[in-house]
């Protein structure tokens, strides 16, 4: 069995309400570690609790960018509280996401930097969201204490330029199914050129299946197909990039 580490998923959509349990041993017998990310004040209890139930199993918390409407002070003390829990790992997933609504930005960005207080508090990295967003995210990242923490740019959709500027700052890039997909360019030529030392994988699931299950919904497990494209890529072996890509995701969320 390969090391395969799920750095961001979310298990506990309800697309997996029918066998989660089976997705779960799935990553028992395959696998060495997921970390399964809570988006919203009710899955974030949950998040926690499950990474109490599984060894393999570790937690994020946070308030994704999409949610901020949703924001209540106790909703926030509860996070908070959550957040200093051993098993949670990081703090997201966080961020800016102009794609879907633009009328909320401000608002976005005073809960990033909440977020980036929370995770240098507790000294543990955040968990970013980018989505159409590049040039905010670089600058918030640039002229806040994020770095003091650093963190994952999870499904990183920016250039090689925006990769060069926050592997300067401290941050990880993390790569998922959209390098499998049969027109991507962009994140073909960063999963080529990002250090392999600052390269960690993801799925995202139940979103951005890989090729061959694109598509469908999309689990763990699958972080395998991703690993074995950036592996041909970057002319290596998979055994090379999954034993790099664990030891990474491990350093960065501080897994012993
Ligand atoms: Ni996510």
């Amino acid at each position: 069995m390969l090391n395969y580490f799920d750095t961001h998923a979310h298990i506990l959509d309800e697309k997996f309400d029918e066998d989660r349990s089976d997705v779960i041993q799935r990553i028992y017998d395959n696998m060495a570690l997921t970390v399964n990310i809570g988006c919203n004040f009710a899955d974030c209890p949950r998040t926690v609790a499950l990474a109490e139930e599984y060894e393999k199993l570790y937690a994020a918390v946070g308030l994704h960018p999409e949610d901020v409407t949703t924001y209540t002070e106790e909703g926030w003390d509860m996070l908070c509280q959550l957040a200093a829990h051993p098993k949670v790992v990081g703090i997201g997933e966080t961020g800016l996401d102009y794609y879907w609504d633009v009328s909320t930005k401000d608002a976005q960005k005073r809960l990033f930097q909440q977020h980036i207080d929370l995770a240098c508090q507790l000294n543990k990295p955040l968990i970013i969201h980018d989505r159409e967003a590049h040039g905010d995210t670089l600058d918030i990242l640039q002229h806040s204490h994020a770095r003091q923490v650093g963190g994952i740019l999870h499904a990183f959709s920016g250039s090689i330029e925006m990769m060069q500027e926050v592997i300067k700052l401290g941050f990880y890039i993390g790569l998922g199914g959209a390098v499998t997909f049969k027109n991507a360019r962009v994140p073909v030529e960063v999963a080529a050129a990002v250090p392999l030392e600052r390269l960690v994988l993801e799925t995202d699931c139940p979103y951005l299946t890989p090729v061959p299950f694109r598509g469908k919904r999309n689990e763990p497990l699958f972080v395998r197909y991703t690993a074995e494209k950036i592996a041909e890529i970057r002319g290596i072996s998979v055994e090379e990039l999954v034993e790099a890509t664990y030891q990474n995701g491990k350093r960065i969320y501080q897994i012993k």
